[in-house]
């Protein structure tokens, strides 16, 4: 299985954005790790990111079909993208919604997520490492599936 980690608005930043929620790893270090931990279990892991919701839509349509699974770091769509949920809904595929901080203990309009309703589950809080609890998620799903 190949794997797409798809990041959204403002995670290409990361390192030296808000350091004091985001953590100082760079977006490439994260994507870099998927890579590595992907390899170790299994996984073949392609990393994109985009600051535009349309880019979004397109890389989740074009991984249909394509892809075993999405981590989705969607960013501030994740609270106001109903064209994102409704497109997990559509691509039938696992999405893993990781969050590196916890939103449910930030500031309210934090606390929704529409992408939520369709994902197969949620990590947040654990920084960069939730993207590799996001991967060992998807691999148990996977093998729970060819069971
Ligand atoms: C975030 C949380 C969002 O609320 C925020 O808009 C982000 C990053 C996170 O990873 O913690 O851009 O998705």
């Amino acid at each position: 299985h190949t794997i797409l980690v798809l990041n959204g608005p403002n995670l290409n930043l990361l390192g030296t954005r808000q350091p004091e929620v985001y953590g100082r790893e760079t977006l490439a270090m994260v994507e870099q790790r998927c890579v590595e931990h992907g390899q170790s279990i299994g996984l073949s892991v392609n990393c994109e990111q985009s600051n535009h919701e349309g880019a979004l839509l397109d890389a989740l349509h074009g991984a249909r079909g394509v892809y075993g699974g999405v981590i989705l770091n969607a960013g501030a769509y994740t609270h106001t993208s109903i064209a994102l949920m409704d497109a997990i809904f559509s691509i039938e595929l696992p999405v893993v919604e990781v969050h590196l901080s916890n939103i449910h203990a930030r500031e309210d309009f934090r606390h929704r997520s529409y992408l939520a309703r369709a994902a197969l589950g949620q990590i947040c809080g654990f920084g960069t490492q939730g993207y590799i609890m996001a991967l060992d998620a998807l691999r148990a799903h996977l093998d729970k599936d060819t069971a």
